[in-house]
């Protein structure tokens, strides 16, 4: 009798601490699949100081993408988060400047479309893609690594991970000490294509279009003579040299 009633009591206490242990291990994971799809902007709202970055994620929609991404699709985000500091050390009236679109560009560049964990920076090559598109020349955003140790350069901007404000599964958020400029918005832009020919006066158009043609043609003729007249210049020079 005693030796049941102490048996018993082991099992309890066997019971107990199984069930301690698993329900203390589940708190640990991130949030189960019947809690409510991630909303970018209220992770941001409760860690605080990112006013700035709030008003621009709503007000281009890239938070309501960027939450939409999330349910859809299983590669995850990873957003690089400036804080109030960074948007205020901006120069002044900066922000003001941009178009809608630049707006939008700005923001998608801090966000790329894959899940990575702060250690696992240095397995991205450089330039990595961002959600602005993968222009070398004007979108880069390069990012070196060592440990916790993450860099990054935009070519106009440096900056570092000053640490991690989130993360689960699915969305990593990094705070940065700066706003991720792209080389797009200070380098001059590529001339714009050739606007098509108005429908009204087609002809008289036509006409002088066929008359550029040959003050052209004559143009680059120009230059190789030029050119060739250079070179002449050039070989007389060696010879005057070579005969002194
Ligand atoms: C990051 O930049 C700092 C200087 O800004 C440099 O000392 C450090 O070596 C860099 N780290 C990596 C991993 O590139
Ligand atoms: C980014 O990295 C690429 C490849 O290493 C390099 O060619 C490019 O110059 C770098 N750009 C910047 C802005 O650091
Ligand atoms: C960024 O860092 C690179 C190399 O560390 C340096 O050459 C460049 O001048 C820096 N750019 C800015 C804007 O600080």
């Amino acid at each position: 009798m005693v030796m049941m009633k102490h048996s018993f009591f082991s099992l309890s206490l066997l019971l107990i601490i199984l069930f301690h242990s698993t329900t203390t291990s589940s708190q640990t994971p991130a949030p189960s699949p019947s809690s409510s799809p991630t909303d970018i902007i209220r992770i941001l709202k409760k860690a605080g100081g990112f006013t700035t970055l709030i008003r621009l994620l709503t007000t281009t929609q890239v938070s309501t993408q960027i939450n939409a991404q999330l349910l859809n699709s299983n590669n995850g985000i990873t957003l690089f988060a400036p804080n109030d500091n960074a948007f205020s050390s901006l120069k002044p009236g900066f922000l003001n400047s941009l178009s809608d679109q630049q707006k939008d560009e700005l923001i998608q560049f801090h966000v790329l479309p894959t899940f990575v964990t702060i250690t696992n920076f240095d397995t991205l090559s450089n330039p990595v893609r961002t959600q602005a598109g993968d222009d070398p020349e004007r979108l880069a955003l390069n990012i070196t690594s060592s440990g916790s140790q993450v860099n990054l350069t935009t070519g106009v901007v440096n900056t570092t991970v000053g640490g991690s404000v989130y993360s689960d599964h699915q969305l990593a958020i990094y705070q940065v000490d700066k706003v991720l400029l792209p080389r797009d918005f200070f380098v001059p832009k590529p001339p714009p294509p050739p606007a098509p020919a108005p429908l009204k006066g087609k002809d008289s158009k036509k006409k002088s279009e066929d008359g550029a043609v040959s003050p052209a043609g004559d143009n680059s003729d120009a230059m190789s003579l030029k050119k060739h007249m250079h070179g002449i210049w050039v070989f007389v020079g060696v010879v005057a040299v070579f005969s002194l």
